[in-house]
């Protein structure tokens, strides 16, 4: 059993050394000007693929088929690597009538202009040995074209020098989601053309219409190039999901975020997830074994939410509501919690989870006297558990994890901290230049729950003035 393990963890260890070989020895195309798209192809705006046909000059050596295996452990790391072309190939010779032949039993390795410039480049002794020399090694032509670069080789070719080009794009099943800035938007219908060419299993091309300010969040978008279907498939940290990307929020650059909270629940917490969409946390979550409520006011996120519950073979750990986060905290999480409260030992853990970045602290002062004490007051200390609220929130600006912190803490009507609230300020992304979002982590506690917002003894704002260090002082950890 031992030595099947130190056998694979062998494999592993020679696996990473062969990767960590590969990219110490890696030539960048983009880097040598012989192998760049031809420079006539700058400022294109209707595809013409015929326009990016080149002759470049490329060193390669020409050998016995028989010697292949004992020449490439050595000249591997020059290989010239491209799109679409196969760096060892058969040698072909034009006929004295013009037709092509393969030369029986001959190979041509084709090396990277970059590192070989002449035959001492390469590791000559070496290669003496295994009967390969100068005779062995020339300069030949090679015709290059459109299906010989990647995307991003093309892209970069195409469009103007002087300004940012395309940096990045999300896939969401086999859409692909630009995010153009405006000097790009000319060149809108060959960008999506290269995509669609380029990206395995890409099918549609769509570019953001707007911000998102709607309720629902879900991208208004304009199709660029491909078919007009949003119905996507897609996985997250291994899970199946389905749903239509015209109607429901999707954010692929969520995925850790979603894995970070997944994580920390165990089989049998409780997750109450107030703006589910279609249910990255609350389906891990339930297929966990957790038990979970989620809601969400969009009807489309609803329905998809219960099409991926149902698909991930989850449905007995998950209720799903859709109506707004609000009455969801007010009515259902109440009534759930209340129950859990006299009903169970509570040894598991609840969570709150709510992801409306935009907006969720609005919502935090649904938790101010959501009981009374006559509800609480026959339950022991022990076996009020309290939730832990995950909330999402944006700040733009400079120092954005303390307006953050003072976000939350004007919604909600309280000071948080480290000892009582278990208060924790986790950086998420950086979603626009000068705007960040957050996940303000903390613990509700029985004076959050039973006390009205208004009867605050000294509102929070004045406690700032009173003193100036209020924010140094009070203990927050950050991450
Ligand atoms: C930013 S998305 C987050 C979705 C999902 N939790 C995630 O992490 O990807 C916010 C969700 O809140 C929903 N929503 C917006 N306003 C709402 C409200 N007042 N009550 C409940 N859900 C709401 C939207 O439909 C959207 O699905």
């Amino acid at each position: 059993m031992q030595l099947i393990k130190l056998i694979s963890q062998l494999r592993v260890q020679q696996h990473q050394l062969r990767q960590i070989f590969r990219q110490r020895h890696y030539f960048k195309n983009m880097e040598c000007p012989e192998l760049l798209p031809p420079a006539n192809v700058r400022g294109m705006r209707h595809l013409q693929r015929g326009e990016f046909k080149k002759n470049v000059q490329v060193p390669r050596l020409r050998i016995n088929e028989s010697q292949v295996d004992h020449v490439m452990p050595l000249v591997k790391k020059f290989l010239l690597k491209m799109e679409k072309l196969k760096p060892v190939r058969p040698v072909v010779v034009v006929l004295d009538g013009g037709s092509d032949e393969q030369k029986a039993q001959q190979k041509e390795i084709l090396l990277h202009p970059l590192p070989i410039t002449k035959w001492e480049s390469l590791p000559t002794e070496e290669l003496a040995k295994k009967d390969v020399t100068e005779l062995n090694f020339s300069f030949g032509e090679l015709e290059l074209g459109y299906d010989n670069w990647t995307a991003n080789e093309i892209l970069k070719s195409i469009l103007p020098l002087e300004e940012e080009g395309l940096t990045s794009y999300s896939r969401i099943g086999h859409i692909v989601h630009l995010n153009l800035r405006d000097h790009l938007i000319p060149f809108k219908s060959i960008i999506g053309q290269i995509l669609l060419d380029k990206l395995p299993n890409c099918r549609s091309v769509v570019n953001k219409a707007s911000t998102i300010d709607n309720t629902y969040r879900n991208f208004q978008m304009e199709l660029i190039c491909g078919q007009d279907d949003y119905k996507v498939e897609t996985k997250e940290n291994g899970i199946p999901f389905e749903f239509d990307f015209s109607q429901v929020y999707w954010n692929p650059r969520l995925s850790t975020e979603h894995e970070r909270i997944v994580k920390l629940l165990q089989a049998g917490d409780v997750l109450y997830d107030v703006f589910a969409g279609v249910g990255p946390f609350s389906v891990p979550a339930a297929k966990k074994r957790c038990q979970v409520m989620a809601n969400d006011l969009n009807p489309h996120s609803f329905q998809w939410l219960q099409h991926n519950a149902k698909r991930n073979k989850c449905l007995n750990n998950i209720q799903m509501f859709n109506k707004d986060g609000r009455e969801f905290i007010l009515k259902d999480l109440q009534r759930d919690l209340l129950e859990r409260w006299h009903n169970s030992d509570s040894k598991y853990s609840i969570h709150i989870t709510m992801n409306l970045p935009a907006m969720a602290v609005e919502f935090l002062d649904a938790f101010r006297a959501l009981y009374n004490d006559k509800d609480l007051h026959d339950l022991s200390e022990d076996l009020l558990n309290y939730p832990t609220v995950h909330v999402y929130a944006f700040a733009k600006g400079e120092n954005t994890k303390n307006l953050v912190k003072e976000l939350v803490e004007q919604n909600l009507g309280c000071p948080l901290n480290l000892e009582e609230h278990s208060l924790v300020i986790s950086f998420v992304r950086n979603v626009a230049p000068n705007k960040d979002m957050y996940r303000v982590t903390f613990k509700l506690t029985y004076h959050l729950l039973t006390t009205p917002k208004e009867t605050e003894s000294e509102p929070i704002v004045k406690k700032r003035k009173a003193d100036d260090n209020a924010v140094a002082l009070t203990k927050v950890k950050c991450i």
